[in-house]
């Protein structure tokens, strides 16, 4: 506690400094200080290079790593530990006073093997599950607890398939412990931090049928006793779906469940896929001028939507800094900053979309 008590003081000098020296360059972070912190997702690149970490020091107050922190990247094999890229991004976070979001603890991409299997490839009883999953968490939320202020603790345990039986995903760690395991993960975060703000985050979340099945998963957990504080809507997009209104609806559901609601991973694509799957279409259309009002007009639409939830939306995120950034690829054309980090039309349509809504101070 003392050491979050000298972190925050820490945090607030270096937001001091920062402000005092940018006082004439403001962002969208300052665009949306009255609503919620403005998030972005990063990669060493961006914490390296001088334009890059101006540009997120200008128009951002929270952080993703986007790979860093994951469970494969940072323990690829069992108490072998790689922390050089999230200490990075940590310490570039505490140099500039920005917030850490926490992504992510339990997820069945971008996990070790070694998590869920025996030496012959066989899948390891419950307990020994706990036990791995018991001390990754503990070794990555400890290390981090002076900055990382919230975390994704499952990322994408509900399945796509609106006519399956079970709600949940059949991955390996659910075929292990059924749905026990998500409420271990949570017990176990809790326990490594107990300051921290704790998120399921999912895709397609805006989705009539998933999100049901998001807020009762996580309504019965809080009945159970289970920490879950907030609900992360991934936000991978595009410029045809989901509706506006769909969108306010889940959040309207999600509010009843939980008290933070966090965009996680906002991007609008061009073509007609969306959600978080690791496979998708590069080959998008031709950045036509109407394609490029539609994409600023339907961010727009978006951040009213956010705006009209500010009292229980605290944080949006950008997936990634710029259209050369991207995971889904410059021809997706998907973010506010182009691959010269210039500022597309959305970046306009997103600043002048908080003016729809009277300001809320929280
Ligand atoms: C993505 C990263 O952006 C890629 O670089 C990586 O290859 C795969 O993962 N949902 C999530 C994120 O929760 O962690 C994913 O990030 C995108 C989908």
């Amino acid at each position: 506690m003392k050491q979050r008590t000298t972190t925050a003081l820490l945090l607030f000098l270096a937001f001091c400094a920062g402000a005092a020296a940018q006082s004439s360059r403001k962002g969208l972070k300052d665009a949306y200080k009255d609503y919620f912190w403005i998030g972005v997702a990063v990669n060493q690149r961006n914490i390296s290079d001088e334009t890059q970490k101006a540009l997120i020091c200008q128009e951002f107050n929270s952080i993703t790593a986007e790979n860093d922190m994951k469970p494969q990247p940072t323990e690829p094999e069992e108490g072998v530990y790689r922390w050089e890229g999230a200490d990075r991004i940590a310490n570039f976070c505490r140099q500039n006073g920005i917030r850490l979001r926490g992504h992510c603890l339990m997820w069945h991409n971008q996990i070790g093997r070694w998590m869920f299997t025996n030496p012959d490839g066989s899948l390891v009883d419950k307990e020994v599950l706990y036990e791995r999953m018991r001390r990754h968490i503990h070794a990555i939320v400890g290390r981090y607890k002076d900055i990382v202020y919230c975390w994704d603790v499952v990322n994408e345990a509900i399945t796509d398939d609106p006519n399956a039986a079970v709600p949940y995903r059949q991955s390996p760690l659910y075929e292990i412990a059924g749905e026990e395991f998500i409420e271990k993960a949570f017990e176990f975060a809790r326990e490594a931090d107990p300051d921290a703000l704790l998120f399921y985050n999912d895709y397609n979340e805006a989705d009539p049928v998933k999100s049901v099945r998001i807020a009762e998963m996580v309504r019965q957990m809080k009945e159970k006793g289970v920490p879950i504080d907030g609900i992360g809507m991934q936000g991978h997009y595009n410029i045809y779906e989901p509706s506006a209104q769909d969108v306010d609806a889940a959040i309207e559901r999600f509010s009843h469940v939980v008290s933070h609601i966090h965009v996680t991973e906002l991007d609008i694509r061009v073509n007609r896929e969306m959600g978080g799957q690791l496979k998708f279409k590069r080959d998008a259309a031709a950045i036509t001028d109407s394609i490029d009002r539609v994409h600023a007009d339907r961010y727009a639409a978006m951040f009213r939507v956010f705006c009209k939830h500010s009292d229980v939306i605290d944080c949006v995120t950008f997936w990634n800094l710029s259209d050369r950034d991207s995971w889904l690829s410059e021809q997706n054309y998907p973010l506010l900053f182009d691959r010269n980090y210039q500022k597309k039309r959305a970046y306009d349509a997103v600043i002048k979309a908080r003016k729809s809504y009277r300001k809320r101070r929280k």
